[in-house]
């Protein structure tokens, strides 16, 4: 029997737990202390664009205050960290975050780096060791979250991670090794990488490559976390032929409605977190 993991009923959830949060913040220090969200997006990508005002929904429910800053295409990268480096130090900003990717003319490596860490809120600049109580990536907490609330423990068992990227991949893999799974990465240089995926007890993959992993790769009683987010003629799809792989799993995220919408909420928990540290430090 497979289960669905549904990623928009968790991620609702979430967003109560962050709307009761940020509430607690204004009662507590008043209406400057309410989370706020700086969000960048540079150029005309029709889907960057949508996915910055999908956040900046998902921000006013919860209880958050957002600012999008849309840039044109041709905005230099000198411009760019103008911007950040006042977002950076403006005291009423409390997290940014700039959609990716950045036009190529743009460095995506020396924009991240230049968020201030107690400003990011995606949480790329999380610290290796990172547990409950710091910023974390967005997307590995989702995952992690999804897998708890789905009464799925990874200590102990084989978890396979497709994808190496530094904001899914790595981060990953991390938050597996703290939670005691044995944790085996494969990328783009991997032989045969069925020989692997087929041996995990927890299939992550995050490679943007629209529906590589299929059920031949995986094997029977999987939990299968697919993260990949594709467009084929203008419908989202996963990294995961879900219609091969899903009869062979014990639990699999759907593409839309699965991790999707549970990297948007940690976003929000994320920046809930960045306000009450901040107020912590000051009040
Ligand atoms: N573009 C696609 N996913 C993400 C994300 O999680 N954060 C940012 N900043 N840009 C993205």
């Amino acid at each position: 029997m497979t289960s669905i993991i549904d990623g928009k009923a968790i991620a609702n959830k979430v967003s109560d737990e962050v709307r009761e949060g940020s509430s607690r913040l204004v009662e507590k220090y008043g209406e400057d202390a309410r989370p706020n969200m700086t969000l960048i997006v540079v150029g005309d990508d029709p889907i960057s664009k949508k996915l910055v005002s999908m956040k900046a929904k998902d921000c006013e429910t919860a209880g958050i205050t957002p600012t999008v800053i849309a840039l044109s295409q041709n905005t230099s990268e000198e411009k760019l960290l103008r911007l950040i480096d006042r977002l950076n130090r403006d005291d009423d900003v409390r997290a940014i975050l700039c959609q990716l990717p950045v036009p190529e003319h743009i460095s995506t490596k020396r924009i991240l780096a230049a968020i201030a860490p107690e400003k990011d809120v995606d949480g790329f600049s999380a610290r290796i060791d990172c547990d409950d109580y710091d910023i974390a990536a967005c997307t590995p907490a989702a995952v992690m979250r999804m897998l708890k609330e789905s009464g799925i423990s990874v200590s102990g068992r084989h978890c396979v991670v497709v994808g190496r990227s530094n904001i899914v991949g790595k981060p990953m893999a991390i938050q597996l090794l703290l939670n005691d799974a044995t944790v085996t990465v494969c990328h783009s240089k991997t032989k045969d990488v069925g020989d692997f995926t087929r041996m995990a007890d927890v299939l992550i993959v995050a490679v943007g490559r629209p529906r590589l992993i299929t059920g031949d790769m995986v094997k029977e009683g999987a939990v299968v976390i697919d993260v990949g987010m594709n467009y084929v003629d203008g419908k989202p799809v996963g990294d995961v032929d879900y219609e091969s792989v899903a009869p062979k799993t014990s639990f699999i995220t759907p593409v839309p409605g699965g991790v999707g919408p549970m990297t948007r909420a940690y976003l929000l928990k994320n920046c809930l977190r960045l306000a009450e540290l901040y107020c912590r430090g000051k009040k």
